[in-house]
């Protein structure tokens, strides 16, 4: 596991979307697993800035994304999709149609999970994905739990996570109380991970997560197996550690 620390937000974005960069240079048909959330809105900016500077091409690229709320359709602009289409999709030339998310307006869930996980085993293998951390440790929407899940599942939200997650949200009722997400086989799948956190309200998760023992009550901490780990941490975030 390599951990890059950085001063602040705008140098974790700078330092995440390099390296996000390298992987399309390196293979502009890559497939990237991308995620939401505040803690990469800025790398997002930096790799539109760098598509308009010329220096990038997402032609060629794929993404599947981490999560989506139950409920939510990309016309509302809560949902993941649609944050997705606001902060990368649409400031790219990424072709939509080799863009995935789960989809969160089918209320059938053990048909939802199954397809994103036909449609993972049959795009190929992430070449990077992208994660931030949630305060209580999950991953995608992994919540900390007894086991380990592999699939996408749906999950019910805690209510640590419900309470992160209402900042975006008119009221604290109207943040969906279930999500599809990939499980955390898919995730260890890919060929390298970047984890991107920032803020002191990331501080203990990440301490866990990087220092503490590797279990499911603190999702990310199963990065410590994975070969190819990269994690880009202010200060704040850090401070636990
Ligand atoms: C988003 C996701 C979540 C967030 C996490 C941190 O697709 O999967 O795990 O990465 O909740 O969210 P922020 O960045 O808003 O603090």
């Amino acid at each position: 596991m390599k951990i890059i620390k950085v001063k602040n937000y705008e140098e974790l974005s700078r330092t995440a979307a390099t390296i996000i960069a390298g992987t399309i240079l390196s293979k502009p048909d890559c497939i990237l697993g991308l995620a939401t959330g505040s803690s990469p809105v800025g790398t997002y900016d930096q790799l539109a800035a760098m598509y308009e500077d010329g220096i990038l091409d997402f032609s060629h690229v794929k993404s599947v994304n981490l999560d989506e709320y139950v409920g939510l359709d990309g016309s509302n602009d809560q949902s993941y999709r649609y944050f997705m289409n606001k902060n990368l999709f649409s400031r790219v030339n990424i072709d939509i149609k080799n863009t995935y998310v789960p989809d969160g307006t089918n209320p059938d869930a053990d048909a939802c999970c199954s397809a994103y996980n036909t449609l993972l085993e049959n795009i190929g293998t992430v070449d990077l994905q992208l994660l931030g951390i949630g305060p209580n440790g999950h991953i995608g929407f992994n919540e900390p739990a007894d086991h380990f899940e592999a699939g996408t599942h749906c999950v019910d939200l805690t209510d640590a996570t419900i309470q992160a997650n209402k900042r975006f949200f008119a009221s604290e009722e109207d943040v969906p109380r279930k999500a599809y997400t990939m499980g955390i086989g898919n995730i260890m799948r890919a060929k390298s991970i970047l984890l991107v956190a920032n803020g002191k309200n990331k501080a203990k998760a990440l301490a866990a997560a990087l220092k503490g023992p590797v279990t499911p009550q603190c999702p990310a901490s199963i990065l410590q197996f994975h070969p190819n780990a990269i994690i880009v941490a202010d200060e704040d975030a850090m401070s636990e550690l």
